[in-house]
């Protein structure tokens, strides 16, 4: 897989007209949802480039991130005359990232394109480390490509366009982040103050480090055949979380999935693989403080394990494969657990986090 480059802004007029001055491309696109092109491209616009591209807007949420989004992609592409040579801007979240980037992947057979994420799950995760995609057949990136951007810009002033649910939404990935790299990185993290107004700057550092964990780790293994799994923690049952909860009346963003997925994956650690207590609390406290508790009782467990069988990241339908840790940074994958082990784990979470 090709490199990409990740620019974490000091100037994003000036970064930005430099990494789109650094492409030879005949024809300039840029992608948007409705939510983006009426609230982060008016930020960009000033930009002579920028202005003269022509303009590609779908929907917003993951419900339109289809087949459909994606031929009606391609068709505007196809018919703004796009050539090999073309240059396609993703301005976005995860969704608009991982359709365009698809749709760019795919186009005549591959197009050069940037990512300009504008969530913070984004910028620490979905566009950083090529993975494209669209939903299908009711499943979650079921067809998808590697396929990473040429350059990623990140600059946290589209951040200000957030509100606290989606800001710690993509915090959970960066407390995963910190767990899988150093106890510096972690301490950092849980030390973050979110009780004032949020400082942006601080956290755009805290941003720089977090995708450097992700790179440093797609590097090694790009296609995730081994350790790109450690980016895993917390997602076996955040992801069965998160399924469980798009059944109620209260879907749960992403984020508050897997930030409710580590606390029973990091007592699993401890009960496995001797991840320090402490830690384990601490970390806990955290998530309890910010991001509240999603309920489900004992009764719900059945239903939770049957969601966990199903996810992609098993090796066979028979186990269940996690991401442990011994420690911050010591990573176990492809860590088999028992369903008395997740259920152990399920209670640790309800009378913690009660
Ligand atoms: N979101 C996890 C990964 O990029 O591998």
């Amino acid at each position: 897989m090709n490199e990409q480059k990740i620019i974490i802004c000091n100037n994003l007029k000036n970064d930005l007209e430099n990494v789109i001055s650094s492409h030879k491309y005949d024809k300039l696109f840029i992608l948007t949802d409705s939510h983006t092109y009426r609230y982060c491209l008016p930020i960009i616009e000033n930009i002579d480039s920028i202005k003269e591209a022509t303009k590609i807007t779908i929907g917003v949420e993951d419900t339109n991130k289809t087949l459909e989004t994606l031929a009606y992609v391609w068709l505007k592409l196809s018919n703004g005359r796009a050539t090999r040579h073309s240059l396609l801007i993703n301005l976005g979240g995860g969704m608009v990232t991982d359709l365009g980037g698809f749709a760019a992947a795919t186009f005549k057979r591959g197009i050069s394109f940037i990512n300009i994420p504008t969530t913070l799950l984004s910028m620490v995760d979905a566009a950083v480390g090529g993975k494209t995609g669209i939903n299908f057949n009711g499943l979650k990136n079921e067809i998808g490509a590697f396929a990473p951007a040429s350059e990623v810009i990140i600059d946290s002033e589209f951040l200000k366009t957030l509100d606290y649910e989606n800001i710690m939404s993509g915090y959970a990935e960066m407390l995963k982040h910190g767990l899988i790299s150093t106890h510096d990185n972690w301490k950092e993290l849980i030390k973050f103050n979110f009780d004032n107004e949020i400082d942006y700057k601080s956290l755009q550092i805290l941003i720089g480090k977090s995708v450097e964990i992700k790179e440093k780790v797609v590097e090694q293994d790009p296609c995730e055949k081994g350790i790109r799994k450690s980016l895993n923690l917390g997602h076996t049952i955040g992801h069965a979380l998160e399924s469980f909860s798009l059944q109620s009346e209260h879907p749960s963003l992403h984020g508050y999935a897997v930030a409710w997925g580590l606390v029973s994956e990091l007592y699993l650690s401890h009960i496995k693989a001797d991840f320090p207590k402490e830690i384990l609390w601490q970390t806990a406290s955290f998530i309890k403080e910010h991001y509240g508790k999603f309920n489900f009782s004992c009764k719900d467990y059945d239903k939770l394990y049957e969601f966990m069988t199903h996810d992609k990241k098993n090796e066979s339908s028979e186990s269940i494969n996690f991401t442990l840790l011994g420690n911050i940074g010591d990573i176990k994958i492809n860590q088999v657990v028992s369903k008395e082990e997740i259920f152990e784990s399920l209670d640790f979470y309800c009378e913690t986090m009660g």
